[in-house]
């Protein structure tokens, strides 16, 4: 068939299981935010094309090639957002959020970048991100690392990923150590790649994250970062360590993390999956402390992260594959795809009120359980099979005898237990008493 209409190259559609893994992850990362302290801040999709320039910097990727960018009909430069960041301190300094307190966001959803689609990588994405202001000090490093954790934790995937950090050090000790790099790089100027190269004028700390060989080795005898930090910003790197090492977080330090955003300072976070191709940056951030003084507002520490939800789904079915327990599971939170709990059967579609009044009774007697009602007709064998393919574990039946004697049935799809006939109070407790064991 010929379509006509398709998806915008690298955007797409998610349906039904592909959309509830990324849900779960959302979830996950909403949860540890609650249990954090941090409020949900919601921000438009679009700002004006100027705040990402300023903001993540003229010379970065992100800005120069991968912007969607358009003019309003009054002919106003305006930008899909590509990260949250910025949107983000431009509300707090707008709605007088930052004045005399501290403040602890979170906020999810669609970002959009024009980069060359591959998995894992798409032109729509969604992301979690989080951001704490007024607290200067490595504590705040810390909770944000610890809370990433907590999601990773949730999710079961903290041995699936790895956390690097790095500290970048003040604007002033960066723009040093840029000149270092340059002075060192320019006699190699002809043997490095093209796009390092072009990095060379514009924006040299990123040429340290270039995945060419040959530029690789050259960078080998180059000057390190960590040689221009100053005594505080060394000092403040090491009580962030600290603090890691006591609450028993992993990290590596990789003195070439530097990060294609120019309003980072400080303490840089990474975290990196194994399995799920190139695109193995599952979650990233740091200090931002000049950002909001350059957006017109009183200076601020600040510091965040965003995680990739769409990497962070694809990372869990590679889990999920390698896991062979999760085919035999049933509860809500197991990794198997289910897309409801109870398959509600009829015995004839005459009995569809009957069995959409005690679908209800269900739903109200336990609170969250997914209950699903039968549909595309045919005989108890043809919803039976719809029944099992659901992913369902039970199937609550209706027919004659149950309406006459004021009950319901109930049968184990996916475990070996007898079909049992009762009232709807005693149904309820046995699929919470089944809940509870899983
Ligand atoms: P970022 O490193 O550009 O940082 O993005 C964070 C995460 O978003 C990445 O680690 C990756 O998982 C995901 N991501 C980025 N681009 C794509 C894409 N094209 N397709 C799928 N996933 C992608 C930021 O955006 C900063 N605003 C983070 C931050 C918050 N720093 C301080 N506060």
């Amino acid at each position: 068939m010929s379509l006509r209409y398709r998806a915008v190259r690298g955007m797409r559609d998610l349906a039904s299981e592909a959309a509830a893994e990324l849900r779960r992850v959302e979830d996950q990362c909403i949860a540890a935010a609650r249990a954090f302290g941090y409020e949900e801040i919601r921000l438009p999709l679009v700002e004006s094309t100027d705040l990402f320039s300023r903001g993540i910097g003229e010379a970065t990727d992100i800005v120069a090639k991968e912007m969607y960018v358009f003019d309003d009909r009054r002919g106003n430069s305006l930008a899909l957002r590509p990260e949250g960041t910025a949107g983000c301190v431009r509300a707090c300094i707008q709605q007088g959020l930052l004045h005399n307190r501290t403040q602890r966001l979170w906020y999810a959803g669609p970002m959009f970048r024009y980069e060359r689609p591959q998995q894992g990588r798409y032109r729509q994405f969604d992301q979690f991100g989080a951001e704490i202001f007024g607290v200067g000090g490595p504590e705040a490093d810390a909770e944000l690392i610890q809370m990433v954790a907590a999601i990773w934790d949730g999710l079961g995937l903290r041995d699936a990923v790895r956390l690097e950090i790095n500290a970048l050090g003040s604007s002033a000790s960066r723009a040093a150590y840029g000149e270092a790099l340059v002075a060192y790089l320019a006699p190699y100027e002809d043997e490095l790649d093209g796009d390092s190269r072009q990095r060379l004028r514009l924006n040299p700390l990123r040429i340290l994250d270039s995945k060419v060989e040959s530029t690789r080795r050259i960078l080998e005898e180059a000057p390190n970062l960590a040689d221009y930090l100053d005594a505080s910003e060394r000092a403040q790197f090491d009580t962030l360590r600290e603090l890691l090492d006591s609450l028993g977080l992993l990290y590596r330090v990789n003195r070439r993390l530097v990060r294609g955003f120019d309003y980072y300072t400080h303490a840089v976070v990474e975290w990196v999956a194994e399995g799920i191709g190139s695109q193995d940056a599952v979650c990233a951030g740091g200090r931002y402390d000049g950002l909001i003084e350059l957006f017109g507002g009183r200076p601020t520490p600040a510091a965040g992260f965003a995680l990739g939800i769409d990497r962070v789904a694809l990372l869990l079915r590679e889990v999920a594959d390698a896991s062979a327990e999760a085919s035999a599971a049933c509860s809500a939170g197991a990794l198997s795809y289910s897309a409801a709990d109870v398959h509600v059967v009829m015995q004839d579609r005459k009995y569809m009120p009957a069995a959409m009044a005690a679908a209800q009774a269900l739903r109200v007697r336990v609170p969250g359980l997914r209950v699903r009602m039968d549909a595309g007709g045919g005989g108890l064998s043809a919803q039976f099979r719809r029944a099992d393919r659901s992913g369902a574990c039970w199937a609550m039946i209706v027919g004659e005898d149950e309406i006459a004697q004021n009950r319901v049935s109930l049968k184990w799809l996916r475990a070996n237990r007898p079909q049992v006939t009762a009232s709807m109070d005693e149904v309820a407790a046995a699929i919470r008493e089944s809940q509870a064991q899983d």
